[in-house]
């Protein structure tokens, strides 16, 4: 049976006796409705670590008011079942007051690679991913945290963060888990109608056909849209490891994306 923890107190208990015996800590932080990506970290963390912790926390900071805090998916019962087959130890499963108590002020500020990208259409994403992550950090002590590449800037900022404030946490990447059409896993594509669903996969096909100098961005952006895609915020070719423009100093690259499908935002990226 897995542990659950609530509150702060009863997270510090279950951690106090996962940590008996030297056992170190592997953590995913998620926003729950769990899919394979997310099980994907796990079981790696699991092959890293004694022990593995998950926390699954709709973090309302990192919503803009405009955005789906109050839709975003939410499946309790199913996402314990799903950890639990997967041999997670501990899920942590705090209330917004735990996290933001009424006396709460403070923000982790950012730049290098938060910005651009996400920055320009979701301005406070970021302070919010980090703020969260940093006391999820805090209140777990992991010597391990597994992230997606699915969120590619994302993972870019958490690296610079741990990096900046010395939080002594190995941050790890794990490869973006697909459908067989090529879709990225996400809790929001349970928002895809059916048509929709059907449309979505060529996000990633064009991202492979730029890739692969099958077409321009300009030419995909096109084609996407007469698919059925909506607003583009941005197809780009970025520096992988600053999220910066390719410069001749450059050693590896990466193509990200985020547009709009009906009144699903999706995003994607890939080696290029
Ligand atoms: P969430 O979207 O639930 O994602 C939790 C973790 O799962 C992230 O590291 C994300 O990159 C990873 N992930 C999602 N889809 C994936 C896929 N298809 N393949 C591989 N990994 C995938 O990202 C967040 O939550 C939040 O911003 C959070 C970090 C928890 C802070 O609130």
């Amino acid at each position: 049976e897995i542990a659950r923890a609530r509150t702060l107190p009863a997270l510090k208990a279950e951690l106090a006796a996962l940590r008996t015996g030297g056992a170190t800590i592997g953590f995913v932080p998620t926003m729950g409705a769990l899919h394979d990506g997310h099980l994907a970290l796990v079981r790696h963390a699991k092959s890293l670590c004694d022990k593995v912790v998950v926390s699954i926390f709709v973090n309302p900071l990192q919503f803009a008011p405009t955005e789906d805090l109050d839709r975003y998916p939410r499946d309790e019962a199913g996402d314990i079942a799903r950890l639990q087959s997967v041999g997670c130890d501990l899920v942590y499963l705090p209330t917004v007051d735990v996290l933001y108590p009424k006396n709460f002020v403070s923000r982790i500020e950012l730049a290098g690679p938060a910005l651009g990208l996400e920055t320009d259409f979701r301005p406070q994403f970021f302070s919010g991913v980090a703020t969260v992550v940093s006391k999820l950090f805090n209140q777990v002590r992991p010597d391990v945290a597994v992230f997606g590449e699915k969120d590619f800037q994302q993972l870019a900022v958490v690296r610079a963060m741990v990096r900046d404030f010395d939080m002594g946490i190995e941050i790890i990447g794990m490869p973006t888990v697909r459908e067989a059409d090529g879709l990225a896993l996400s809790s929001r594509n349970a928002y895809l109608s059916p048509e929709e669903r059907a449309i979505a996969p060529k996000l990633h096909q064009a991202l492979e056909a730029i890739r692969d100098g099958h077409l321009t961005i300009d030419t995909a952006k096109t084609e996407l849209q007469a698919a059925g895609f909506g607003q583009i915020d941005y197809i780009a070719l970025r520096d992988a490891d600053t999220l910066g423009e390719v410069t001749p100093e450059t050693t590896s690259r990466r193509l990200l994306a985020a547009l709009w499908l009906g009144k699903t935002r999706l995003i994607d990226n890939i080696p290029a």
